[in-house]
């Protein structure tokens, strides 16, 4: 995809699809005044009858017909200006790239109006969102290619005066980056279990530390075995699948502790010998959504040079049942030596976390974030609107809460209040893998937090989130990519403040 950045006059400028967002209950500026004049007033018409309404999701597609260059208009609604967030802007563009892509347009030219933002950020969301929109993953469409003829190939930005376009020209790189990192992350989750092994993801994990500037170490079973990872490899016994343990350690914060990011990374979850019901077991591909969004967040950290030192860590393995899986009353020793009674094998998540967090304490880390599809109670908690959160640390659970507003990716805390930790108490080890069905989010939360010593830890539920069975404005149905830009914005955000 190529993406411009120019200033000019949409009047004057050919393109196969021209988009202009609208806000609600508001005259038009000077540049959309300027060329619904040359339409003959078609938009203040269309708005005047109400056949459009510039409500967010809104859009109305037109044919200038050769009054304007642009082969075709789109144009859609923003709502308000007093309710305007980068996430409405996201989500417009969103919708208007994809109709205008629909309609057949192959290049697309977005107008960049005033609005009342900060340019770089504006012109960020606008990349992030046609490119989000725009995303399809067709790599088992045996017309692969002829679906990639209908693709969009070029974005242009293009604002009214020179003024901004430096600070457009910056966003839109960061933009540009920030969603092929997401994409990455989407096509990782939404690739069959047997095409993203342990063993694959390792290998992914290698080729993007290579283009991208960081680096990484593989650890397979035997050095997990001297590692006393026992829960993880447990985990990983009833499959055929080699397990791995990847690190991902960027380093470009120099003498800066690092930050730890920690991600589930189950690549297929069958439950085990405590197997699941098979109507939706297919979905269980996802459930390495976490370590793929870790692997996207340090791949955006390298991208946009930020200058912190991040390690990332992904306990990757299948969850099988079979005559060496791992059964409910073993009991796993884990690498940091607390002992956990198995009394449900599809509690697995938690297990492979327990060392993978262990190993995090290892780089005495500023901060502990992780994020793992890890219980279905979040969503009934919840739903899909918000991920989960549970964490020990105030100053972090703010940052995180505010890359949540800030990236679209909301974030909702759960307590962690002493009275859960009943519930995971054992009678034979240091605790059990799994309570009642009772706050089973934070029962799960509660049994990391065992886990992270005295680091400042935040934990993310992204069971609901990470997969979506509809379209949404910038969301295609399947892998959403979540917590890849949350994560993203909140190195950010460290890097500016520390
Ligand atoms: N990966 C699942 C959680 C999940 C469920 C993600 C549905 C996405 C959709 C996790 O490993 C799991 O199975 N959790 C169990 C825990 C229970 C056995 C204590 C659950 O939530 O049912
Ligand atoms: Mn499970
Ligand atoms: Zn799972």
């Amino acid at each position: 995809m190529k993406i411009n950045v120019i200033s000019g006059k949409l009047e004057k400028h050919k393109t196969d699809g021209a988009a202009i967002l609208l806000f609600a209950e508001e005259k038009f500026g000077a540049a959309v005044a300027r060329i619904d004049k040359a339409l003959g007033g078609t938009v203040e018409m269309l708005i005047q009858s109400g056949d459009f309404q510039p409500k967010p999701g809104a859009v109305h597609l037109l044919y200038p017909e050769g009054r304007i260059p642009a082969k075709r208009l789109i144009l859609a609604g923003l709502g308000t200006r007093g309710d305007f967030t980068l996430n409405r802007l996201r989500q417009a563009i969103g919708k208007a790239a994809t109709s205008l892509r629909a309609a057949g347009a192959r290049d697309i030219t977005v107008l960049v109006n005033d609005f009342g933002m900060n340019f770089e950020e504006v012109s960020q969301a606008l990349v992030e969102g046609s490119l989000l929109g725009l995303y399809r993953f067709l790599k088992y469409k045996t017309n692969e290619e002829n679906d990639r003829s209908k693709d969009v190939t070029m974005i242009t930005l293009l604002a009214e005066t020179a003024a901004p376009v430096k600070a457009l020209q910056r966003g839109a790189e960061d933009g540009a980056e920030i969603a092929d990192s997401t994409n990455m992350v989407r096509d990782m989750v939404n690739f069959p279990a047997a095409d993203m092994t342990p063993t694959i993801i390792a290998a992914k994990a290698r080729e993007i530390a290579q283009q991208f500037g960081f680096t990484v170490q593989v650890l397979d079973r035997v050095k997990m075995q001297k590692l006393g990872m026992g829960a993880l490899l447990g985990v990983a016994s009833g499959s055929v699948q080699p397990p791995k343990f990847v690190i991902l350690e960027y380093r470009k914060g120099g003498k800066k502790p690092f930050i730890a990011l920690v991600g589930k990374t189950i690549t297929f979850d069958s439950g085990g010998i405590s197997i699941k019901p098979s109507e939706n077991m297919d979905k269980m591909k996802d459930d390495m959504s976490g370590g793929a969004a870790v692997l996207g967040a340090i791949r955006a950290a390298a991208a946009l040079k930020l200058p912190l030192n991040v390690v990332g860590l992904l306990p990757a393995t299948e969850n099988m049942p079979s005559g060496s899986a791992y059964r409910p009353g073993d009991v796993l020793r884990t690498m940091s030596g607390q002992t956990i009674e198995i009394i449900n094998t599809d509690a697995e998540g938690r297990l492979i976390l327990s060392d993978a967090l262990a190993y995090a304490c290892r780089y005495k880390p500023a901060v502990i974030v992780d994020i793992a599809t890890l219980t279905g109670a979040c969503r009934i908690a919840l739903g899909q609107e918000a991920t989960g959160m549970v964490g020990t640390d105030e100053k972090l659970k703010q940052m995180i809460r505010n890359a949540g507003e800030k990236t679209g990716e909301r974030v909702w805390e759960m307590p962690l209040w002493e009275g859960y930790y009943d519930q995971i108490k054992s009678d034979i080890a240091d605790m059990k893998n799994a309570g009642s069905r009772d706050g089973g989010l934070i029962t799960a939360a509660a049994l990391l937090s065992k886990f992270v010593q005295k680091y400042p830890w935040v934990h993310l539920d992204i069971a609901a989130t990470a997969w979506t069975e509809k379209d949404r404005p910038y969301t295609p149905k399947g892998a959403t990519g979540i917590g890849m830009r949350l994560l993203t914005q909140f190195l950010r955000d460290y890097g500016k403040k520390n």
